[in-house]
């Protein structure tokens, strides 16, 4: 069989158990069997599939067609430009929670024209998405990462040291600003933020694969976010700062009440994705 003919097979089997971008998603788990960049697949279409690299493609396509993410079978998932390392037990990143980086080094940016310190918490950082590539883009900040699992934090170490980035972020288990000891001027933060009675409605991909204290925010949504916002006072530089929260589609509403409540006098704004909807929330305390 030639690796064309693997890559049409292996698409319709994919589109059979009802995978969407089907052909696609096929192409990529049969360039990783192969261990091939997209150029040299391409010129390769036409040459015969070694029956290991048969193989070894059979056995991604089936635990693909069981949902399984390709990023967990891949073990990769770009974001922001780094190619992160993913495995299940941590969250794959999303292109979303790349505007909570936009955000996070805009006002890094802004904060090194007035002071000569400053400092960014990512809590909850799961492969470590938020804080590497802020570590990456702003070299002059200090970056903390906090998560409460080991496995996450394990994750996020290798990623560091995989991109050269292991000296500039400091990685801290325990509770949301729980283990950070010292005074922060930027929060940012992906947290869980799916309301529990939702998670069972989710494509299997998500509810069935990725870690369930990576998604639950309790009963709507916001449990562990209004937890962070009573935290956030006493770890801000001088009691100031700046919070910045990726939400759900439907949580700005709920969300301005809850800071209305934890941080009165903040000024919230929210910054939309690419969806239009408001997707981040910037907290200036
Ligand atoms: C939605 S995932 C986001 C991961 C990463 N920031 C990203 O955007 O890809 C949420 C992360 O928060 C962590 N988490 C959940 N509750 C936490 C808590 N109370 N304290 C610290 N981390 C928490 C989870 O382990 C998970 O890694």
């Amino acid at each position: 069989m030639t690796i064309a003919e693997a890559l049409r097979r292996g698409a319709a089997a994919l589109r059979m158990a009802g995978i969407e971008d089907a052909e696609l998603e096929a192409e990529v788990l049969l360039r990783h069997a192969l261990g091939l960049s997209r150029a040299h697949f391409l010129v390769r279409l036409q040459d015969e599939l070694h029956p290991d690299d048969e193989r070894r493609f059979r056995d991604l396509l089936q635990r693909r067609r069981a949902h399984v993410p390709t990023a967990y079978l891949t073990g990769h998932r770009e974001f922001y430009s780094l190619d992160l390392f993913v495995a299940p037990g941590v969250l794959i990143p999303r292109p979303e929670t790349e505007h909570v980086v936009e955000e996070a080094l805009r006002i890094g940016h802004e904060l090194l024209a007035r002071q000569e310190r400053v400092t960014l918490v990512d809590v909850g950082t799961g492969c470590g998405a938020i804080a590497l590539a802020v570590a990456q883009h702003l070299p002059a900040l200090r970056v903390l990462a906090v998560d409460c699992s080991p496995a996450a934090l394990a994750v996020a170490d290798l990623n560091a040291r995989r991109l050269r980035l292991a000296g500039r972020v400091t990685f801290l288990q325990g509770d949301l600003l729980a283990p950070v000891h010292e005074p922060v001027d930027i929060v940012a933060a992906n947290l869980p933020y799916i309301p529990s009675h939702v998670i069972p409605t989710l494509q299997p991909e998500v509810r069935d694969h990725e870690p369930r204290q990576a998604l639950d925010g309790g009963p709507d949504g916001l449990r562990v976010i209004d937890r962070l916002l009573g935290q956030v006072p006493s770890h801000l530089r001088g009691g100031h700062g700046t919070v910045i929260l990726e939400i759900g589609f439907d949580q700005a509403k709920p969300l301005r009440a809850l800071v209305a409540e934890r941080l009165p006098g903040a000024d919230l704004t929210f910054r939309r994705d690419l969806a239009g909807i408001e997707r981040v929330a910037v907290i200036h305390v």
